[in-house]
């Protein structure tokens, strides 16, 4: 365990921007934590826990001790007949994970295939994708309160799960480092193919009768083809949230705009597609400076090559003025804003 001072944190965010952490330190180990947390560049800095650095945009230098999660391990252990608990370190990659359960037939986080980012920010952001949501699949986590110095667990109640959100991005927020996730998933085969996308890809592939595995490569192609590699080009996935709104706008929107895409939630409310507001605002695609609009999914935010974060901040905010201006609908942001 070693504080280090005025870190590049270019590597460390998936955006590639360019910043500096007025002091960095990287945890591989509980002891390295409370090593950490008895130290006075810690009792005196403010605090950022960092992950795989793939839902932030930094749009300054940090002036706070950077806390690197490095833990990584991954168990499992039988439940009962039909289901196991895999437990995983908060430091561990994503896909890893994934691809640790798809080799031990574990059913239930094939869709989430290909997600970047770390295994301990997912609760954070209740990652989701194709028709799964990872509150599908937990059952608790561990935390470290970094101002009481103890271990808390949280249960899927209590992490107040939503869309793309939890308690670690409320009341939460900043107070825990998390250590580790456990996910509660099925040696039974109950596939969820009913995302559109996945059928038709399946389709393409000729297959009839899907595996797990065939599920996540369905999953990994609709990704590939659609989403920009962050280790190619810099980008933090989606960057605004599908807005939810009220039928009533729905049904005016859609006298003025037909195919305007939406999925209903309950009798009253819609989500709607961002990417397809954003795209009929005629951004697709489009380059301004050193950033843009990805070409293929307006939804994210690209950095091509030296942008900085606040120009990314600026792009986002003409995005979210023409939104509004066009159909009445605000934007709001999913990545983290530092
Ligand atoms: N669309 C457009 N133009 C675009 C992009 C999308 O018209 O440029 C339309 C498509 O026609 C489609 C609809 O929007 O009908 C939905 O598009 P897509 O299936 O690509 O999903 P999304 O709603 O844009 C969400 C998640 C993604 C997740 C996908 C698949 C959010 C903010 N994003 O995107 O998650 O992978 O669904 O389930 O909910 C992320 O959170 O970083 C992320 C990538």
């Amino acid at each position: 365990m070693r504080i280090k001072k005025n870190v590049n944190l270019k590597g460390n965010n998936t955006f590639g921007i360019d910043v500096s952490a007025k002091l960095f330190c990287e945890i591989s180990s509980l002891k390295d934590l409370e090593k950490l947390v008895d130290s006075t560049e810690f009792i005196k800095n403010e605090k950022l826990v960092l992950g795989g650095g793939s839902n932030i945009l930094f749009t300054k230098n940090v002036n706070a001790l950077v806390i690197k999660n490095n833990l990584t391990g991954i168990s499992q252990e039988n439940l009962n007949e039909d289901t196991v608990l895999v437990k995983a370190a908060a430091g561990e990659d994503w896909h890893k994970l994934v691809l640790y359960c798809i080799e031990n037939n574990l059913c239930g986080m094939e869709n989430l295939s290909l997600i970047p980012g770390s295994v301990g920010a997912a609760p954070m952001q209740n990652i989701g994708a194709y028709g799964v949501e990872i509150k599908d699949i937990f059952h608790s986590l561990e935390a470290y309160n970094l101002k009481k110095k103890t271990i808390e667990i949280f249960d899927n109640k209590q992490c107040n799960f939503g869309y793309r959100d939890s308690i670690f991005k409320n009341e939460a927020k900043n107070n825990y480092l998390i250590l580790n996730v456990t996910f509660i998933l099925s040696k039974k085969q109950v596939l969820n193919t009913s995302y559109g996308a996945i059928e038709q890809e399946l389709q393409q592939m000729g297959v009839t009768n899907p595996t797990i595995k065939d599920v996540s490569d369905a999953v990994i192609a609709i990704r590939t083809s659609k989403l920009p590699n962050p280790k190619e080009i810099g980008n933090a996935g989606s960057f605004f949230k599908n807005p939810v709104i009220e039928i009533a706008l729905l049904n005016e929107l859609k006298e003025i705009y037909p195919t305007i895409v939406s999925y209903k939630l309950n009798a009253n409310q819609v989500k709607l597609a961002a990417g397809w507001l954003i795209e009929q605002c005629g951004w697709k695609g489009k380059q301004i400076g050193n950033c843009g609009v990805h070409n293929k999914q307006a939804l994210v935010l690209v950095n091509n090559g030296n942008a900085n974060g606040q120009e990314i901040y600026n792009l986002s905010t003409e995005i979210i003025k023409s939104v509004q201006e066009k159909f009445k609908v605000t934007l709001e942001r999913e990545v983290n804003i530092i």
